[in-house]
Formats: structure tokens, C-alpha cells, sequence
């Protein structure tokens, strides 16, 4: 198993190109499965989930290939409409393939996605709304097999919480559905946005892109194009608390400030320095930050959720106390304890973290329990006095691509053994 080993305590310096976002390469990708002829992404990052959604599309029949940062996949004759179950397990984002693999090819098996580290992940929400939308789903032994007897159809969806994912599933089952599909109460991240624009560039019919109600008119088929992935907002967040935990001054670029402001706004609270310019963000920071009173994730546009591991990392050593009040995921705290490892004084009950900010954290034998968490224990050993060691890195690379690498140009001392 490889691991990262930190020598914290030294300040990070220079500029960083910000990779493609995570959560809008996934659903693009899905969403490609919909088109005749090439789709060409560009700036998709090289992840261990980016690859796990070329083998879906490539057990689908597609032809896909990834050179660089630049995935091609071609889409004209899908064949097998199997999500294939360790897949479904390994990433529960392969359910993203549930509405495209509907879309394109009427029918769908797959496994039902397991809980993962951030406790029980329930696709409720999914399998409501394409129901209405003319799916039927019978479950035998824990696989799910989708089928539409009538066609797919559009359907008015409210959905009970604006859940990301059901939002996309959605939108890639009526893209080529009969008729007009309305979501209402759907979620607003700038990853959904991404995807709609992306659709829309195939021909999709799709208005109210980032606002709480979506509609969609089907139309008869989408042809590929070529697509620039958006940044990735929670790695750039991640960078800057890496600035923060270690101190320094970052230029981030090929940046987008505006779907930042949640985190950047939080920064500015603690006493960090961001200027904003189109597509690049200068930050600084030096000296013991300001702790923060209250921090409650929110969908979007609140303060997310996938950057609250890392600001907790930060926090550790923030002048005061800070309460974090986590209201999107049930357990989506476990980094807590690698974090009190090192020295933090962090006390959780249920939904709520509190945080006492100490001198310094110190290194430590650390493990990853999770993507965010990983990133949260990375950020916390940049800052730490001392060396960090830490395990179940294979976490961190679903989301970051070669971290390492990008750290250690901007003065950080770590390695992957
Ligand atoms: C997406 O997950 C992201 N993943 C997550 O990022 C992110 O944390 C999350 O949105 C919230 O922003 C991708 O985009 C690939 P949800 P998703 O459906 O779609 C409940 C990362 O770190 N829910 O908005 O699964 C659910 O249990 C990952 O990059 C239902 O109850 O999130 C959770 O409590 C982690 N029933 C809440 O909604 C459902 O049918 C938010 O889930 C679906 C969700």
C-alpha cells in the first residue's frame, strides 16, 4: 500500500494550475454514453474515478481513450447496459450511468450501491423520479434491474432534498425522453451547470442551469462534441488550505473564483488574503489565523460540504474556538481523529465538531479514511512540526492527481512511498 511521508513546518510558495473538477469529468463522462459519433473532454483529470468511468463506458461498448488530460470517447453502438457490480462498489458515482445507460439504451443492471465512508448512501431520490419518468425497477438479491416498458418519458420531479446526483441521473434519463421533464428544488452546484452546458453543446434542449428548477424538452439524439472540463473547486479549496495550514502565498490558476465563494469567504473570515481575478486566485497567509464560530455546510451555494475536512485542518491551529455543523453527510467526521493524532483538541458529537485551536500540531502515523478526510490529514502535516506518515492513500487519488507532485513544486518536502 503507498503512503505519503511529510516533513511539515515549511511555508508553500508559487503558482499551481488547478486540475479539471472531479464531480463534473464523472456525470460528463455518463453523459457521453448518450451520443452518436466523438466526444472529446478536454482538462479531465487523471484519477483512479475517471478511470473506473472509462471501464464502465468502455463494458458498455464504448471506445474510450485517455492521453493526457484529454479523454475521446465514441458512443455509436453501446451494446451492454450492465453497471459491472465491483465497479458500482468501488465508485458510488457509477450511478451516474443508471440515467445515461436508460437514456440510450432503455434498460440498466446494477448492483445496489453499498454505504461507503460517509455512511449509507441511499439512492431513494433516483429511483423515485425515474419511476415517474417510466422506469420500473425490480430488485432481486440486491441487483436492480431497470427497465422501460413504454419509453422514457418527462415528468414534473420535486425533489425532497436537492441531492447532486439525483439531479444528474435526471437530467441524463430525459435528455432523450418524450416530452418536457421539470425538476423542481434541484441542486444548484456549478458541477450540474458543467454537465448542462456539455449537454447542451451535444444539442440537448435544457434551460435553469444552476437555479432550483431545470427543465428539459427530450429531443431524438445527441451528437458528441468537444468539451473543456471546469476547475476543480474543492481542489482549489484544498491548495489554498494547504496555505493556510503551512502559511505562504499561492497564485492559483486556470482558477474559477465565483464558484468559490462559499470557501473563499470563510478564508477571508480566518484572516487570509484572496484576490480574485477571471480564472486565477492570489492567497496568502501568515501567522496564526482567526478561529470560526459557527461553519454549517450547505448545498450549493452554502459553504460545501466536500471542503469541510479541510477547513477543519486548518482550523486546528486557528486563534479561538470553531464549531462545524455537517449537515449534509451523517459521518463525515473521521478525519477527527487522525487530526486529535496530531494534536488537535477536537471533540464531535453526531453532526457537530468542536474545535479548540492549539500552538501547533505535530507529526504523526496517520491513515486516510476518505477522500476529503485524506486531503484534511495532508493539509493538517504540511503545518505540523515534524514528520507525518500517511497510509490508504489510494483515498486521496480518486480526487487529486499527483498531489505530490503539485505540493512539492510550491516548496513542500513529501514523498509517495
Ligand atoms: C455528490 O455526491 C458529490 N459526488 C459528493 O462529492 C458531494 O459531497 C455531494 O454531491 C454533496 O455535494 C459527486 O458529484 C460524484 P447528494 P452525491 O446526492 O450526489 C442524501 C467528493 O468528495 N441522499 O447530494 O451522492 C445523501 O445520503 C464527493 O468528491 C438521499 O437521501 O450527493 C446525502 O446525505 C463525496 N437519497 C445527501 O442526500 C438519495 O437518493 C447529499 O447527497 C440521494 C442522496
Amino acid at each position: 500500500m503507498q503512503k505519503f511521508v511529510i516533513q511539515g513546518g515549511r511555508r508553500l510558495e508559487g503558482d499551481i494550475q488547478v486540475q479539471g473538477a472531479k464531480n463534473s469529468a464523472l456525470p460528463i463522462l455518463a453523459a457521453s454514453l448518450l451520443c452518436n459519433g466523438e466526444s472529446v473532454l478536454e482538462n479531465c483529470p487523471g484519477l483512479s474515478d475517471v478511470y473506473a468511468a472509462c471501464r464502465i463506458l468502455t463494458s458498455a461498448g464504448c471506445h474510450c481513450d485517455m492521453q493526457a488530460q484529454t479523454v475521446r470517447v465514441r458512443a455509436d453502438a453501446p451494446h451492454t447496459a450492465v453497471i459491472p457490480e465491483p465497479l458500482m462498489h468501488g465508485m458510488r458515482s457509477s450511478i451516474m450511468f443508471l440515467g445515461a445507460m436508460l437514456g440510450r439504451m432503455q434498460t440498466c443492471t446494477l448492483g445496489y450501491p453499498g454505504g461507503c465512508e460517509l455512511g449509507p448512501r441511499p439512492i431513494d431520490l433516483h429511483l423515485d423520479a425515474l419511476r415517474r419518468m417510466g422506469v420500473s425497477i425490480r430488485e432481486e438479491q440486491g441487483t436492480l434491474q431497470c427497465t422501460v416498458p413504454k419509453g422514457l418519458h418527462g415528468a414534473r420531479i420535486h425533489l425532497q432534498f436537492p441531492s447532486v446526483g439525483a439531479t444528474e441521473n435526471i437530467i441524463l434519463a430525459a435528455v432523450l425522453a418524450k416530452g418536457e421533464t421539470i425538476i423542481t428544488n434541484a441542486a444548484r452546484e456549478p458541477e450540474i451547470s458543467d454537465l448542462v452546458h456539455f449537454l447542451q453543446c451535444c444539442g440537448a434542449k435544457i434551460e435553469g442551469e444552476g437555479s432550483s428548477t431545470v427543465r428539459i424538452r427530450g429531443v431524438k439524439q445527441l451528437s458528441g462534441c468537444t468539451y473543456r472540463i471546469m476547475p476543480d473547486r474543492i481542489v482549489t479549496a484544498t491548495w489554498l488550505a494547504c496555505a493556510a495550514a503551512a502559511g505562504g502565498a499561492l497564485r492559483l490558476t486556470g482558477t474559477d473564483a465565483q464558484s468559490l465563494e462559499g470557501i473563499l469567504d470563510v478564508f477571508e473570515q480566518m484572516g487570509c488574503r484572496c484576490s480574485r481575478n477571471e480564472d486565477s486566485i492570489c492567497f496568502s497567509a501568515a501567522g496564526p489565523l482567526r478561529a470560526v464560530r459557527s461553519l454549517r455546510t450547505m448545498p450549493y451555494p452554502g459553504f460545501p460540504t466536500d471542503a469541510q475536512a479541510i477547513l477543519m485542518a486548518v482550523l486546528c491551529t486557528a486563534n479561538g474556538t470553531s464549531v462545524i455543523e455537517e449537515t449534509i453527510f451523517e459521518n463525515r467526521f473521521r478525519h477527527a481523529d487522525g487530526l486529535v493524532r496530531m494534536g488537535a483538541d477536537i471533540r464531535t458529537a453526531g453532526r457537530i465538531a468542536v474545535i479548540r485551536g492549539v500552538d501547533h500540531l505535530h507529526g504523526a502515523q496517520v491513515s486516510a479514511t476518505d477522500l476529503r478526510g485524506g486531503a484534511a490529514l495532508l493539509t493538517a502535516a504540511l503545518g505540523a512540526k515534524g514528520e507525518t506518515v500517511l497510509t490508504e492513500i489510494a483515498h486521496i487519488d480518486r480526487g487529486y492527481d499527483a498531489p505530490e507532485q503539485v505540493l512539492s513544486a510550491v516548496g513542500a518536502k513529501i514523498e509517495r512511498r
